[in-house]
């Protein structure tokens, strides 16, 4: 199994480009099935997540043709409608087809996510409101047997917690269905607004696109035509670039940035010492003469993200002081606690908080990655930590980061990807 072996202490200069949002993408590419004529995507990043998933439109009958950063798809030649356990198994993001394969076919198999790394996710929301739009829905031999012969019908959908892919999946389905589907409580991430722009753009009329309630006219089960989606820039890779930047003590910059998307992570930067630079799509970050402890909880967008607590707890590792960083969003993310102490880290866990006593010094030691933004908390304590780091169980990383050796080799770090 690859391995990223690193020797601490380099300082990073330079510039970086950031890659198109993979939890963009995701919903993007489930949302072509929603066509039955070729799509065209863009600014994919090149990662493992977004091939497992064309993978499966492929397994499905679907079309594709990938190249890198662009993806050319076509489902009008799916034959199944079942998305079968082998692949949603390696990607939960998987289950974001259940919406569009339904909506457009009436009926779809898709295989139960199950456990995972940082919570138990259920997917509860996503059924109760396809329920609520008229779907039967049977769970057997671990699959979802989602049935609507006669199309899914408008219904207000009021979401009990903020979900990012039940609503995504629910805008999808409602996409097609017939008549008005109202959500209440919807998630407003950059990644839901891109994915309600794309089916806007296709016809449907969709009201409150970047708030917490959606109102979508379905097209009554006609498929959409969809113009060239252009990835939205990743800001949870451009949060972690400037994690970098800050717990490596380092100017660096990055370019192709939406810094609106980015806010609350420079804001908690900014209360940690660094400052910056905004040009119209790049941005400098200035170390910070003194790193300060932070004190931060996660929440929806456009909170603090639950996808960079990890990160900013191994900057927290570095600032004098102690920082309190408390997690809302999932019940079980902080496997990079008891590795970042491996590394020597002063971290305590109570309930779901973690309280962080910043250390002079890190030392470089064979770690675990656990989950994909706990591997790049890991990689970001490396970068400080005296000696030699080896960073373990890399396909994680592999999963969600785009090259994220190779850039921050050109930035400067001593980091290689290893066999062994
Ligand atoms: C998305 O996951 C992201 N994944 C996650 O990024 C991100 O951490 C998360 O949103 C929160 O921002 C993608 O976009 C592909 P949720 P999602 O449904 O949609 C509970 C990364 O590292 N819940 O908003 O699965 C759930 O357990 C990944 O890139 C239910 O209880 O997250 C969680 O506590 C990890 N029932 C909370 O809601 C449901 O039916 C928010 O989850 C659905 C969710």
């Amino acid at each position: 199994m690859d391995y990223l072996q690193i020797n601490g202490g380099k300082k990073l200069s330079g510039s970086v480009t950031i890659s198109g949002a993979k939890n963009a993408a995701l919903p993007i590419i489930a949302a072509t099935i929603l066509s039955d004529k070729e799509v065209t995507l863009t600014n994919l990043p090149n990662v493992v997540d977004i091939r497992t998933l064309l993978k499966l439109l492929t397994m499905l009958g679907g079309t594709v043709a990938h190249d890198n950063t662009v993806a050319h798809i076509n489902n009008g030649t799916i034959t199944s409608t079942k998305a079968v356990y082998e692949i949603v198994s390696q990607m939960r993001a998987s289950i974001l087809v259940l919406g569009p394969l339904l909506a457009r076919f009436g009926e779809c198999e898709v295989s139960l996510p199950g456990g995972c790394a940082i919570g138990q996710r259920p997917i509860d929301l996503h059924l109760k409101a396809l329920e609520s739009m008229g779907a039967k829905i049977e769970i057997k031999g671990g699959y979802v047997h989602a049935m609507a012969p006669d199309g899914l019908k408008g219904a207000k959908i009021i979401f009990d917690k903020i979900t990012v892919g039940g609503t995504e999946n629910i805008v999808m389905a409602a996409a097609l269905a017939h008549g008005t589907t109202t959500i209440v409580n919807a998630a407003k991430e950059p990644e839901v607004v891109q994915l309600c722009e794309m089916i806007a753009d296709a016809g449907v009329k969709i009201e409150g696109i970047g708030s917490n309630e959606l109102s979508i006219e379905g097209t009554g089960g006609k498929p959409l035509d969809f113009k060239t989606v252009d990835i939205i820039p990743d800001r949870i890779e451009a949060g972690t670039y400037l994690c970098a930047g800050a717990i490596t003590n380092s100017s660096i910059t990055l370019h192709k940035v939406d810094h609106g998307h980015i806010r609350a992570s420079i804001d908690k930067l900014e209360s940690m010492g660094c400052t910056f630079d905004l040009q119209e799509e790049s941005i400098t970050i200035y170390p910070a003469k003194e790193l300060k402890p932070v004190n931060l909880i996660t929440i929806e967008y456009p909170g603090f993200p639950t996808d960079m607590q990890a990160q900013f707890m191994a900057v927290a590792v570095m600032a004098e002081g102690e920082s309190l960083i408390e997690e809302r969003l999932f019940e079980n993310r902080f496997m990079h606690v008891s590795e970042l102490n491996r590394l020597g880290a002063d971290i305590w866990l109570k309930g779901s908080t973690a309280a962080v006593k910043g250390v002079e010094k890190l030392y470089g030691a064979d770690v675990m990655a656990t989950d994909l933004r706990a591997s790049s908390a890991l990689v970001l304590a490396a970068l400080v930590a005296e000696g030699t780091t080896n960073v373990r169980r890399i396909y994680h990383l592999d999963r969600g980061y785009d090259d994220l050796e190779g850039k921050l080799a050109a930035l400067g770090a001593d980091i290689v990807r290893k066999k062994g």
